[in-house]
């Protein structure tokens, strides 16, 4: 009993000490000093979403990389990283706020999207000849998991460390028109050289379709700052899928020489979108599947490299996915206000989505994206980010 005296006495000693520490902890988090826009602070930003509070999670690098995360969506709701003069810049558009994100009309600003990310045909398809229906939410298709999908649902977090959060979320057997309880757990963590790395598993107890990636919209000027035309992009793909009307592949990989598609040399993305192109006119510009042509480091297909032509900040991605779906905002158009305060407009953000190609389960020549029960789901994408010397 003593002893638990001394320990307590000691405890009332710390305490003042203890919420100073705290205290520096929430103002290092709030920090606004070195920046080009606001910062995230957590009390603005969280909200109850159907009776959940969606909450903000911070995760940072010993460069001061910082991104912030939400539960909503399992959402990147700020990225920020140093541009060529060590300014700290936020690349990822966003809201201040996560009510914000609960609106039919958001763009999927940062979420994962799935159980299918990108389009399933007619929102049909079958699986060992039953056919399933899902949420047709993009004129005739279903588009990113239908009208829920996972941007739109509570996923659970937990801090696994300062640069490591994991989050999870089981989606419901039929949810959307999706078979099988789909569990699904998605960890980002940053590196102290400046990568942040999304991994992604997942299991189902029903032979199911499976095609998960992060879909946040970048602008390497920092978010609010104008147009993407003049980055310069690099893909590293020789063929892409061509798509109908509606945005479903045709099933051809077509070649990207000697078209508007062919970005195995850097170019700005401005410099060929408007040609008179019947793909880009479907699109109405780029919002295609690259088909990657296998260039590897460390294992993983490099994909892209993105770089902002005010800050000089680069952006590469390497994946284990086959594709990557690159859209140049042509939807965008002043529908929403950002955390800079501006407004969506017009390709003022690009998407680099690693992923399986559009409408997959349709498509027998295309990898496949079958989960089937008692197998895992795994795959990992990585955005790292340097600045042009
Ligand atoms: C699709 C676009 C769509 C956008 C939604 C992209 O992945 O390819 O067609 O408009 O997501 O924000």
């Amino acid at each position: 009993m003593k002893r638990r005296l001394t320990y307590l006495s000691l405890f009332a000693l710390l305490l003042p000490f203890l919420a100073c520490q705290q205290s520096t902890k929430q103002k290092e988090s709030t920090n606004t000093s070195d920046s080009n826009t606001v910062t995230l602070d957590s009390v603005a930003f969280g909200a109850n979403i159907d009776g959940k509070a969606a909450k903000l999670y911070q995760i940072k690098n010993s460069n001061g990389v910082t991104a912030y995360l939400t539960e909503f969506g399992a959402r990147i709701v700020g990225l920020w990283v140093p541009d060529r003069l060590g300014t700290l810049t936020d690349v990822v558009l966003g809201f201040k706020n996560v009510a914000d994100y609960n609106n039919p009309a958001e763009p999927y600003f940062g979420p994962i999207v799935g159980p299918f990310g990108n389009r399933i045909a007619n929102g049909k398809f079958s699986l060992d000849g039953k056919s399933y229906s899902t949420s047709v939410n993009n004129g005739p298709n279903t588009l990113h998991g239908g009208e829920k999908g996972l941007h739109f649902v509570h996923w659970t977090a937990k801090q696994v460390n300062d640069k490591v959060v994991s989050f999870s979320y089981t989606h419901p057997d039929m949810q959307d028109g999706f078979p099988g309880n789909i569990k699904i757990e998605v960890v980002y963590s940053l590196t102290d050289d400046n990568e942040l790395h999304i991994n992604y598993q997942a299991v189902s107890d029903k032979k199911t379709v499976i095609n998960l990636t992060n879909h946040a919209y970048f602008n390497l000027n920092g978010e609010g700052s104008g147009s993407i035309l003049n980055h310069d992009l690099r893909i590293f793909a020789d063929q892409y899928t061509p798509v109908d009307s509606t945005l479903i592949p045709t099933g051809e990989l077509a070649s990207v020489k000697d078209t508007p598609f062919d970005f195995n040399f850097p170019k700005t993305i401005g410099k060929d979108i408007d040609q008179d192109n019947q793909q880009l006119a479907y699109g109405k510009g780029y919002d295609h599947n690259f088909v990657l042509n296998g260039t590897k480091v460390d294992g993983l297909n490099h994909a892209a490299t993105l770089t902002g032509d005010q800050t000089g900040i680069i952006m590469d991605i390497y994946t284990q996915e086959p594709g990557i779906q690159f859209y140049s905002g042509n939807f965008m158009g002043d529908k929403v206000t950002l955390k800079s305060g501006k407004t969506d407009s017009f390709r003022t953000a690009v998407c680099l989505e690693p992923q399986h190609f559009p409408d997959s389960p349709n498509q027998p020549n295309f990898p496949s994206t079958i989960l089937n029960p008692g197998d895992t789901y795994s795959t990992k994408s990585i955005y790292k980010f340097s600045t042009i010397k």
